[in-house]
């Protein structure tokens, strides 16, 4: 399901959430006993699914990693590079796997669709996660699904739970950052025609542009520092859902609930 766009890609492109994944839903792939990721619509190479296995395996050894495209011959040409624990099959949003996976991935696939379509794909892959068992303590499966530049130093990106979206997370190169709503060229497809007036993620950048400012002083320090202390500005209004460790990073995380569209 879904339509063949650009296959841009490039090596390296998705750390930042390679390495955000692996902090934060490392446990649960550690966990499970067979833990089986997505990466939906890896491109025109395999880069970007490689890496996500060999990040996987850094926080969960037995992490297995499916590469799903929707153009035939971007498996063909991605099937050289299968290995264990790193497979290709040709397939779209139906996720056409036996088991329901803990992660799918999908970045800078949706931002060539409809806005309008977003939130039916959302809920299609939401409903192929990996379900909870709060018996087991097991949260379920992670659908992030983002957009980033062309070189991933900026990047922006969903994560939803079979539920539903649960959080929006900002990530960074700091030291080529202007202000904060630099970010905003590359907010997932469900937000981008959103920063506008009147709506929350609007609002958000304009007050993180406002903290960064006030935060000047400690450009002295570094733009970590600098960013460090904006975020913690910004947790006076807006529900930052992560902790110093990640702001050093360059990242902050927000509930979805507080940037979701007006209407
Ligand atoms: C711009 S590339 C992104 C590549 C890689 N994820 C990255 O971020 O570097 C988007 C890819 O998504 C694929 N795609 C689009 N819709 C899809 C769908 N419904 N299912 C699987 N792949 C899809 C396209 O064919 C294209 O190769």
């Amino acid at each position: 399901m879904g339509t063949v766009t650009r296959g841009t890609t490039n090596p390296n492109r998705l750390r930042r959430m390679d390495r955000w994944i692996a902090a934060v839903h490392g446990a649960e792939l550690r966990r499970a006993d067979d833990p089986v990721a997505v990466d939906l619509g890896y491109g025109a190479a395999p880069w970007t699914a490689v890496e996500l296995l060999h990040r996987l395996r850094t926080v969960a050894p037995r992490a297995r990693v499916v590469g799903i495209e929707i153009d035939p011959a971007r498996v063909a040409a991605a099937r050289p590079y299968e290995r264990e624990g790193l497979l290709f099959r040709h397939g779209g949003f139906e996720v056409p796997l036996d088991r329901r996976p803990l992660l799918i991935r999908a970045a800078n696939v949706l931002r060539q669709y409809d806005e309008s379509e977003v939130a039916a794909v959302w809920q299609r892959l939401c409903a192929r996660l990996a379900p909870p068992d709060p018996a087991a303590g097991a949260l379920g499966g992670l659908l992030v699904e983002g957009t980033c530049d062309e070189i991933g130093r900026r990047h922006v990106w969903v994560a939803l739970g079979p539920e539903g979206p649960r959080t929006v997370t900002f990530a960074t190169r700091l030291g080529s950052l202007q202000r904060p709503s630099d970010l905003a060229e590359r907010l997932p497809k469900a937000l981008i025609h959103r920063n506008v007036p009147g709506e929350p993620v609007h609002a958000f950048l304009r007050d993180f542009d406002r903290a960064w400012a006030a935060a000047a002083p400690y450009a002295a320090y570094g733009a970590r520092q600098r960013w460090i202390r904006a975020v913690r500005d910004l947790t006076a209004d807006w529900p930052v859902t992560d902790g110093p460790a990640r702001w050093r990073q360059g990242e902050v995380t927000v509930g979805w609930a507080a940037l979701a569209p007006r209407s």
